[in-house]
């Protein structure tokens, strides 16, 4: 049976599922932001150690200005409400990203709860935003280029790594979700994904249940995960 350390998630279909309800998008992202909420506490409560939720990639702030303010007010909704649930259920709250692009009202509280919730250790509850999995990668090359003094020699898997936004809070996906029913990872957590286990899930992501994410998990449990190995040798 596999173990499931990481589970990373994109939660796709937001906007289709308020044009289905005819309701306005921004509605879809506010049945989004309470499945967050059941996930998370599913997550918790099944003992995953981290999990990483795509909330804004760096290319949605092409969106129109009216949707953009309306998830960074969801957001910050979030972390009021749930504040005190990650307190009490020893999760660290970990946004990541490029965050310093996030409007100040947000960043504030993002940085005071990343603070308040940094001791917990049960679970890493990763929120990217304003993510590109390529900026990481190049941000994470800067950061080693500065730190070998020119000796190549010094760079390994591990050593870069470290240097990722996900290092010390998740590292290696073990399984990747994607709602909605497209298949695509959209320059999701591309380094930490080289061996997650993929599943593609046609439900929407305001009508995805903790059962749905039990019975992935169970499939995923069954996966003969091999790391580009021969089994049985
Ligand atoms: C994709 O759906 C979803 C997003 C861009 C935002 C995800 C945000 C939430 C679930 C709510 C807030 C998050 C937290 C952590 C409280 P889409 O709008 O691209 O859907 P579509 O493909 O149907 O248009």
């Amino acid at each position: 049976m596999n173990k499931l350390k990481h589970l990373a998630i994109i939660m796709d279909g937001n906007g289709r599922w308020a044009q289905k309800n005819s309701l306005p998008r921004t509605e879809g992202h506010r049945k989004g932001a309470s499945v967050v909420r059941e996930i998370v506490t599913h997550c918790r409560e099944i003992g995953i150690e981290a999990l990483t939720l795509y909330a804004f990639s760096e290319e949605n702030w092409g969106r129109p200005k009216d949707e953009v303010s309306a998830l960074m007010e969801l957001l910050l909704e979030f972390m009021t409400k749930e504040r005190i649930t990650m307190l009490e259920n020893n999760i660290h709250f970990n946004p990541i990203g490029t965050l310093e692009k996030l409007p100040d009202f947000l960043k504030k509280t993002l940085f005071d709860l990343e603070k308040e919730t940094s001791v917990n250790a049960i679970m890493d509850l990763n929120i990217a935003l304003s993510y590109s999995g390529r900026q990481d990668i190049l941000n994470a090359i800067k950061k080693t280029i500065s730190q070998i003094n020119f000796d190549m020699s010094f760079i390994d898997e591990a050593m870069f790594s470290k240097n990722l936004s996900t290092h010390s809070c998740g590292g290696d996906v073990d399984l990747l979700i994607r709602t909605g029913g497209d298949f695509r990872i959209s320059n999701f957590l591309l380094w930490e994904s080289a061996y997650a286990e993929l599943f593609f899930e046609k439900k929407l992501w305001p009508e995805f249940t903790s059962d749905d994410l039990d019975s992935i998990i169970q499939n995923f449990s069954q996966r003969d995960r091999r790391f580009g190995l021969v089994k049985n040798l």
